[in-house]
């Protein structure tokens, strides 16, 4: 796990930092005018009660994942289809044994007692098996839905635990496979394949018992001739089929993440003139698939072609010794007619466990993907012992904090940094400097390296998830919608906002007219990733979406960059009202945004080279004082900026 990494060095207690965080003790360094306004706020704003919704982290499996860990709770249900099972194949396997009766006791007897009594029976085993097999069917279904339910929930759960850095490397067509066609491909297993697997081998094992007591020395000689045989190929194509359906399983991934990416990169594809190269390459990824799915045909080709002849051969000789055997007279004609009979209700479900072993071994590749998934552990992972946060006054400390995205190519270095209670900080500097790393770190997407982060002098990472999510709200620089009206997005923090709270918040964000303007206002619907309405509007949105939220610390990644001036001058009046004692971090690469923060810090190639007030920066005639004369060089303030 990513926790005790011993970074944290204090004595004794992992958070030794934590040292106000039970007294109520004011945090040195408030500036007592702050200090009125944050008491002020406090007072005013409910303590994080809207995190209800108690978000336990699914706990994760200590075993991996298998299919007989997932069959397991459901061992009873199972059994109850096996009984169901058991019933129908006796019922339908009397058939030859009757059959048998009929010709040697009633036929040849010149008997019709017998006969009729045999019809009888026959008819009745074939009205059982027909009803049991009925309820049978509906049985295994239901079962097979509900393990594939609980893997539903299970691989989902997984995919809301694991962290930010596990998306960024995987694909998301991939993992989509993942829940689609690996769960499709276990369906016909789950459902159908395990009871009938079950069924087939019963059968097997009671037609051989049948086909021993009829005539041992036959049934010897037929086992003898297609066990051996049987078991090899089986032992054959396991080894073959394991491959071969583990490359149809990445195959069919690759697939699916070219078309997502297709899909969400449509206006890129198109304005790129790139739809001929990107047919092309589907070509090329679905023509893999394909050959890896004429691989799985072959193998399991020739595995079905040997079982058949396997069972042909074995008919052939049981005709020609069962034969030779009733022309001397050592045999019954009807026995080694019910004999026959008998072995080719042995090789039917031979040969249907053929196919489901197909099944099986189809499903275990997509069992082998799922464990891979399930084994993943979150990298930002709670500690056992982690305490929800306090309700914060919103000091925010970096203490040392390096980070690397990849390992060994730091991209902050040692960054030490307080920002007091109430402060408004910007961060600005060059494009990829760490800006966004630094808000990625105060919110525990990530954790950092070396060094820690601290809120209200509590190491964050002693402290729940949910709690410093709930106290951190972060505005993206993404800014991300769903699928759902305006109002789900808005209240997308905080479920249980009233109407007013959420007109209030999309008021002062400037909202209105957008809102005035749709014929269903706050019910009108926006596309998934908001591609239905303008950047700038998108952004509003995830800003209002924060204004509900109340966090006591606010981190905006370029939050207003989309805005035209006007807008963004309209918010900024919304802006102070929010940030008024409350911590917050701006991120902008607009210095007009960037002035209006008590102090400002400039980072450069992931450390900071200068900080101060705008005033103290622009005297210091450093970097900031650069940034600011290009600024005004290129019309600061006017239309031209944009
Ligand atoms: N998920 C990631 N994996 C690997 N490297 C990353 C990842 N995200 C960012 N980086 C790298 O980390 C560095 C800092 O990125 P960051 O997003 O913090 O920059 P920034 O200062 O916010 O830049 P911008 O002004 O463009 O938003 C960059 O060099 C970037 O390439
Ligand atoms: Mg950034």
């Amino acid at each position: 796990m990513a926790w005790g990494g011993g970074a944290m060095g204090g004595a004794g207690a992992p958070f030794a930092g934590s040292t106000a965080a039970g007294s109520n003790l004011p945090f040195a360094g408030v500036p007592s005018e702050m200090q009125e306004r944050v008491d002020k706020l406090l007072a005013h704003e409910p303590v994080h009660d809207h995190e209800v919704v108690v978000y336990e982290p699914i706990a994760s499996d200590t075993l991996p994942f298998s299919l007989r860990r997932l069959v397991l709770p459901h061992r009873r249900a199972l059994a109850g289809a096996m009984v169901l099972v058991v019933i129908e194949t006796v019922a339908l396997q009397t058939g030859p044994l009757l059959t048998a009766i009929a010709i040697d006791d009633g036929i040849r007897l010149r008997n019709r007692a017998v006969i009729a009594a045999v019809a009888g029976l026959y008819v009745l085993s074939v009205l059982v098996g027909a009803v049991t097999s009925r309820s049978r069917i509906a049985w295994t279904g239901r079962v097979g839905e509900r393990l594939l339910y609980d893997l539903r929930l299970k691989v989902f759960g997984q995919f809301q635990r694991l962290s930010i850095d596990f998306f960024s490397r995987e694909k998301a067509g991939r993992l989509m496979t993942r829940m689609t066609s690996d769960l499709d491909n276990l369906t016909q297993l789950l459902q159908e394949g395990l009871v009938q697997l079950f069924v087939q081998g019963l059968t097997v094992v009671f037609v051989s018992g049948v086909l021993i007591a009829l005539n041992p020395p036959l049934a010897a000689i037929t086992l003898l001739v297609v066990v051996p045989s049987m078991l090899a190929a089986t032992v054959w194509y396991r080894s073959a089929s394991d491959q071969t359906f583990d490359v149809v399983r990445d195959r069919i991934a690759d697939v699916m993440a070219h078309l997502q990416e297709s899909l969400s990169g449509v206006r890129i594809v198109t304005a790129h003139n790139r739809q001929s190269r990107n047919v092309a390459e589907h070509r090329t990824i679905v023509d893999a698939y394909r050959r890896s799915n004429d691989a799985t045909a072959m193998v399991g080709g020739a595995y079905g072609g040997v079982t058949e002849t396997v069972g042909m051969a074995g008919q052939v000789v049981i005709l020609v010794v069962g034969g030779r055997w009733v022309l001397n007279g050592s045999l019954e004609i009807g026995e080694l007619v019910a004999f026959i009979l008998y072995l080719a209700a042995f090789f039917a479900p031979i040969q249907q466990l053929v196919q489901l072993y197909n099944t099986y071994q189809q499903g275990q590749a997509s069992v082998r993907k799922l464990r891979g998934l399930l084994a993943e552990e979150p990298s930002v992972a709670q500690h056992p012992n982690a305490e929800p946060l306090p309700l914060l006054r919103g000091e925010v400390r970096l203490e040392g904090v390096s980070f690397a995205y990849t390992p060994g190519r730091d991209v902050l270095h040692g960054i030490d940094l307080t920002i007091p209670v109430g402060e408004t900080f910007a961060f600005v500097g060059e494009t990829g400097a760490g800006k966004s790393t630094i808000a990625k770190l105060v919110n525990r997407l990530y954790d950092p390296t070396a060094g820690r982060v601290l809120l209200d002098g509590i190491d964050i990472r002693g402290a729940t998830l949910a709690s410093v999510h709930a106290q951190v709200g972060t505005v993206p620089q993404e800014a991300f919608l769903f699928g759902g009206s305006i109002r789900d997005n808005v209240t997308f923090a905080r479920p249980d906002a009233s109407e007013d709270e959420v007109i209030e918040a999309c008021r002062l964000v400037g909202l209105s007219d957008l809102l005035e303007r749709l014929p269903t206002g706050l019910d009108t619907p926006v596309h998934e990733r908001g591609v239905s309405v303008s950047s700038g509007e998108r952004q509003l949105l995830a800003l209002a979406r924060v204004f509900l939220a109340r966090p006591r610390i606010l981190v905006l990644d370029e939050a207003t960059s989309n805005l035209d001036l006007r807008s963004e001058g309209r918010i900024e009046e919304a802006l102070d009202t929010l940030l008024e004692g409350r911590t917050a971090i701006l991120i902008a690469h607009r210095l007009a945004t960037a002035m209006r923060a008590d102090r400002i810090a400039v980072i450069h190639a992931g450390e900071v080279v200068e900080i101060g007030s705008h005033e103290a920066l622009v005297a210091k005639g450093g970097r900031y004082a650069d940034m600011v004369a290009t600024w005004h060089r290129h019309g600061q303030g006017s239309a031209s900026e944009e």
